[in-house]
C-alpha cells in the first residue's frame, strides 16, 4: 500500500480555491404526510485539497449530507458548488457525468452490484467513462487495498469489510477530485484500516484529492485538517484533537 500513485493526468482542470461551497442548505425527509427535518441553514466551505473529518451522532444527518453533495439528493433549499460547478443547475443525467469524471463515492452500505466479480465492480467507473485501461486500474487499485487474491469473487462471496474495500477500490480507481467516504473504515479490523486511512491519505498528498470523510474513526479525523460535527441540524467546526505521535506526519 506504500507504492505511489499513478502521476496527475495532465488535463486535470483547473482548480478552484473551495471545492465546495454550500449555502443555505436546508434538507428534511417526507414521509408520509410528516417531514423529517434533517439540515437547517447549513453553510460549508472545503478548500480544494484538504482533508475534512464529518462527525456527529447516528441520525444527525451525516449520510444525508454526502447525498447532497455528490447530487445524489436534492436540497429542500440552498445551492451547492462542486469545483465550481452549481449542482441546481443540472439534470440527472450532467449530473451522474460530473460523478463519473470527478467525484468517488464510499457509501455506508457498499452499493455494489450483486452480479459482478470484484474486479469488474472496481472497474465499473471507468468502463462506464469508455476508460482504456478499466481492469487494469482495477486491478492495481484492488492490490492496494489488499485483496488481489479475491478479484473474481462475487459481493457475496466475500466477506463485509472485503465488500467494503471493494467498494473504496471502486470509488478510487477513476482518481477523483473529490472523494466522499461514509465511515471507510467503519467495518475493518485495525491493520487493514490503518491501510485503508494510508490510502486514502496518499491520494490526497499525490492528487491533491480532497476528502471528505464520515467518520466515527478517532485516528482518521486526527490525521485531519478540520473536524466538523453535525448536530440539530447544524455544522460546528471542532478542534481537531492531534495525537502527539502524528503532529509531525500531519504537518510534514
Ligand atoms: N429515506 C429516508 N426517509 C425518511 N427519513 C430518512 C431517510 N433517510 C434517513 N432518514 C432519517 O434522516 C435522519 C438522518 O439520517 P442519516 O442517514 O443522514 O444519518 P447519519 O448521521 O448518517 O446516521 P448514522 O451515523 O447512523 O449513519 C435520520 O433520523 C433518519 O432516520
Ligand atoms: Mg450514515
Amino acid at each position: 500500500m506504500n507504492q505511489p500513485l499513478m502521476p496527475m493526468p495532465t488535463d486535470m482542470p483547473h482548480t478552484t480555491p473551495h471545492l465546495i461551497e454550500a449555502d443555505g442548505l436546508s434538507m428534511h425527509y417526507t414521509i408520509g404526510t410528516r417531514q423529517v427535518p434533517v439540515l437547517r441553514n447549513v453553510n460549508l466551505r472545503i478548500a480544494t485539497g484538504t482533508r475534512v473529518a464529518i462527525a456527529g451522532p447516528s441520525g444527525s444527518g451525516k449520510t444525508s449530507l454526502l447525498l447532497l453533495l455528490s447530487g445524489l439528493e436534492r436540497p429542500g433549499a440552498g445551492s451547492i458548488r462542486v469545483d465550481g460547478v452549481d449542482l441546481g443547475s443540472l439534470d440527472r443525467d450532467a449530473l451522474a457525468d460530473l460523478r463519473r469524471e470527478r467525484v468517488g463515492i464510499i457509501f455506508q452500505s457498499f452499493h455494489l452490484l450483486p452480479s459482478l466479480s470484484a474486479l469488474d465492480n472496481a472497474a465499473l467507473p471507468l468502463q462506464m467513462a469508455g476508460a482504456s485501461g478499466a481492469r487494469e486500474a482495477a486491478t492495481e487499485m484492488l492490490r492496494r487495498v489488499g485483496l488481489s487474491d479475491r478479484l473474481h469473487h462475487r459481493p457475496s462471496q466475500l466477506s463485509g469489510g472485503e465488500q467494503q474495500r471493494v467498494a473504496i477500490a471502486r470509488a478510487l480507481v477513476h482518481r477523483p477530485r473529490l472523494l466522499l467516504a461514509d465511515e471507510p473504515t467503519g467495518n475493518l479490523d485495525d491493520q487493514t484500516a490503518e491501510s485503508v486511512r494510508e490510502l486514502l491519505f496518499s491520494l490526497n498528498r499525490e492528487l491533491g484529492t480532497t476528502l471528505v470523510l464520515v467518520t466515527h474513526d478517532l485516528d482518521f479525523a486526527a490525521r485531519c485538517d478540520r473536524v466538523l460535527r453535525l448536530h440539530d441540524g447544524q455544522l460546528h467546526e471542532t478542534p481537531v484533537q492531534r495525537q502527539p505521535e502524528l503532529t509531525d506526519a500531519v504537518s510534514a
